[in-house]
């Protein structure tokens, strides 16, 4: 039976918005890291994030010059899939939320990764089961749901698929303590999990005021930050995590569900056709030049 301290090799797929991060602590925790994405752009972007962040960590005295570098020491980045799933023992796939890549990869990953090697999906709202039959290993695939910034949000949801076992969920809890994260184990799958299914419907209200015109954007994030004490208000949370994604999300739950109720709000289609994306396009809700 594998256990938490057999792991030494973990594989992160993607490594976009949240990959990135996954990766950095991950190395952090002492495992090493192969990080790999299609685009040798993100790659050299998300190196270029580990180096700087190591280094910022080391000037604010949270780390010493030695960790840092281990860290670093600990991260690769690749293209070559066989190159970071080869010899891995955990995978964290955090590619596109797409489901026919999602189902790709978790073929080729089932047939390139070693047969002991867990396979989990960090998607936020495909849930793992649609994915697990693309393996022939679905007792090994289950949903591990960070949050962003990874390096800093703690928790980590653990969704459970009815193939998976109890041996791949206890290590999947194992090592969200070994990152230092707390694990939130999700005993059946719901579209959206716990936080996403809260933090919809505060954002689509919240996009409701704004369509209605009752406030802007601005007065709403105010509002919720202080009389919540919310770390920041739903827009500039879009802003954060992407309204790339927020649009996709609506469009996929509309699509399958086709209730009005789940289409993009006139807003948030208006940003997304202007591609104004959030920060990663330094334009979103709030500007950021
Ligand atoms: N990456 C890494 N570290 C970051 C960071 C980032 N983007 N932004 C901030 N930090 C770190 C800082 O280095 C600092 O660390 P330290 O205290 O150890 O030195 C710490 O976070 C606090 O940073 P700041 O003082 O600069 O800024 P804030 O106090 O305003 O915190 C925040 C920034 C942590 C992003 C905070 O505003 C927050 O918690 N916001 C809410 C985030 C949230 O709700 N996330 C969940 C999103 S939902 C989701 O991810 C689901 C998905 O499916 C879409």
């Amino acid at each position: 039976m594998l256990k938490i301290d057999d792991i030494k090799k973990i594989c992160v797929i993607g490594a976009g918005n949240m990959g990135h991060q996954i990766s950095v602590c991950a190395a952090l925790a002492g495992f090493n890291v192969t990080c790999n994405d299609i685009s040798q752009n993100m790659l050299d972007n998300a190196k270029d994030f580990a180096q700087t962040y190591l280094k910022e960590r080391v000037a604010k005295g949270k780390l010493t010059e030695e960790q840092a570098n281990l860290a670093l020491a600990r991260l690769t980045f690749t293209q070559d899939l066989e190159q970071a799933t080869g010899g891995a023992d955990f995978v964290i796939e955090a590619a596109v939320e797409n489901l026919d890549i999602k189902r790709k990869l978790f073929s080729d990953l089932d047939r390139i990764a070693p047969p002991h090697a867990i396979l989990t999906t960090n998607s936020s709202y495909i849930v793992s089961s649609r994915i697990a039959d693309a393996t022939k290993r679905p007792e090994k695939v289950c949903n591990m749901h960070f949050f962003n910034p990874a390096l800093v949000m703690k928790l980590v949801e653990v969704v459970q698929n009815p193939h998976t076992s109890e041996e791949t969920i206890q290590l999947a809890m194992d090592l969200c303590q070994k990152l230092g994260k707390i694990g939130v184990r999700l005993k059946k799958e719901i579209y959206g999990f716990v936080v996403n299914r809260v933090l919809t419907a505060i954002k689509n209200e919240a996009l409701f005021l704004a369509d209605a015109g009752i406030a802007t954007p601005e007065e709403i994030d105010t509002a919720i930050v202080n009389a919540l004490g919310h770390p920041m208000g739903p827009f500039k949370l879009m802003d954060l995590t992407g309204i790339d994604l927020a649009y996709q999300i609506c469009m996929e739950r509309y699509k399958e569900s086709l209730d009005p109720k789940d289409k993009p709000s006139p807003l948030l289609v208006e940003k997304y056709v202007k591609q104004e994306f959030g920060k990663k396009t330094n334009k979103g809700w709030y500007s950021y030049a």
